[in-house]
């Protein structure tokens, strides 16, 4: 049998912020059979992951091009590999079977050709929606994890700032500082997302970043006793501005720097005086590192949701032809928590 599969690729690559000019949809007969002796399995592709990490893929030059096999860059004119939810419909492979829930990275596509070694696991249904195993259950909550436990080492009654807060790392790394006993305060670019920290999300206190013409005092005013732990998601001037807050031995784990991802001129220059005579730990790292603690990570968040003290927010478009704006969106504030694309139901 064929259908038609819609897919997204570049037209160009991306060296600023993303338009959705930048992207085309494609269209192209696709069978759903395989040859004879393939091992491959056809996947219909349900719940598409929208991550920011692949601005950086889609630039001619990056520092994470060689970091990982997750961001090697992409072609124009490709398919574009993502991390997305499908369900397998034709399988040449004796571990795969028709229907079987998988997660892996497939394309931004409405059905994807998949190697095995791209298949991560099989999803069981659970008491949980499948799009929590790409948020609070996948790589965003894996990264809040690693970053803020792993590296941080946090302890109760500390003082926690954590950057693009309602965002899906900053939402959990929040909500995970509150639970380990610390005073947590989060920015984020509009009035209606530092209600959303404040008020469903426990947050001690919240601020726009966009209404502060001054970090540094703004940081002042919320930690006047400094910062001990910063989760850093955005770089730029609120890096600088939260290492002149950290207190001695302040712990800084840098995430990601979306601010700096869209404009090649930004880049933080934290003084590195206050770095020295205050001793603090500047750390960057990849979720990918710490699939070691994958198991515990999973196992310690599955029971907060079970316990109902963990608050999921998931942002949902539907429709592959949404995938663009839905990506786009991450660069403008666009989305409160996890960034969703839904293709089909399951
Ligand atoms: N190290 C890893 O393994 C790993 C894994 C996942 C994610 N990350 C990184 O972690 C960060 C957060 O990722 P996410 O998946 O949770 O995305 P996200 O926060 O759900 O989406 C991006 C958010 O960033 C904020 N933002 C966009 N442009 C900004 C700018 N110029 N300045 C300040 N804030 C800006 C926006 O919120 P506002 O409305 O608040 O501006 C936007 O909603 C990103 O830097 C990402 O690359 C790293």
């Amino acid at each position: 049998m064929e259908v038609t599969n819609k897919y997204i690729v570049i037209k160009n690559h991306i060296e600023d912020a993303p338009k959705e000019s930048h992207f085309e949809v494609k269209t192209e007969p696709f069978a759903l059979s395989l040859d004879p002796g393939s091992d491959d399995v056809i996947v219909k592709n349900l719940y598409i992951s929208i991550d920011p990490y692949l601005i950086n893929r889609m630039k001619i030059y990056s520092a994470s091009h060689k970091a990982i096999s997750f961001a090697t860059p992409l072609t124009s004119g490709e398919a574009i590999d993502a991390i997305v939810i499908g369900k397998v419909v034709t399988s040449g492979n004796a571990k795969f079977e028709k229907d079987d829930l998988v997660l892996g990275v497939f394309t931004w596509a409405e059905y994807s050709v998949v190697k095995e070694q791209s298949i991560i696991k099989k999803l069981e249904t659970s008491q949980f929606p499948l799009t929590y195993h790409l948020g609070v259950l996948g790589f965003s909550g894996l990264s809040a994890y690693a970053g803020f436990f792993e590296i941080c080492k946090p302890q109760k009654g500390e003082k926690v700032f954590v950057s693009a807060a309602s965002g899906s790392v900053g939402n959990i790394v929040g909500q995970y500082a509150k639970l380990m006993g610390c005073y947590v305060v989060g920015c984020a670019g509009s009035q209606k997302k530092v209600a959303l920290l404040k008020e469903k999300l426990g947050f001690d206190d919240a601020f726009n970043y966009k209404e502060e013409t001054d970090l540094n005092s703004t940081l002042k005013r919320y930690f006047p006793d400094g910062i001990d732990i910063y989760f850093d998601n955005v770089g730029g001037k609120m890096l600088e501005a939260a290492v002149a807050n950290m207190k001695a031995f302040g712990r800084v784990s840098v995430c990601g720097v979306i601010s700096e991802y869209t404009d090649v001129g930004k880049r933080a220059s934290p003084d590195m005086m206050d770095v020295v005579y205050k001793r603090i730990t500047i750390r960057g790292f990849l979720a990918a590192d710490f699939l070691n603690v994958f198991a515990e990570f999973s196992a310690k968040t599955l029971d907060y949701l079970r316990n109902g003290q963990l608050e999921v927010i998931e942002d949902k478009s539907f429709g592959v032809e949404s995938i663009p704006s839905a990506f786009v969106g991450l660069f403008n504030g666009d989305n409160v928590g996890k960034k969703v694309v839904v293709l089909a139901e399951e």
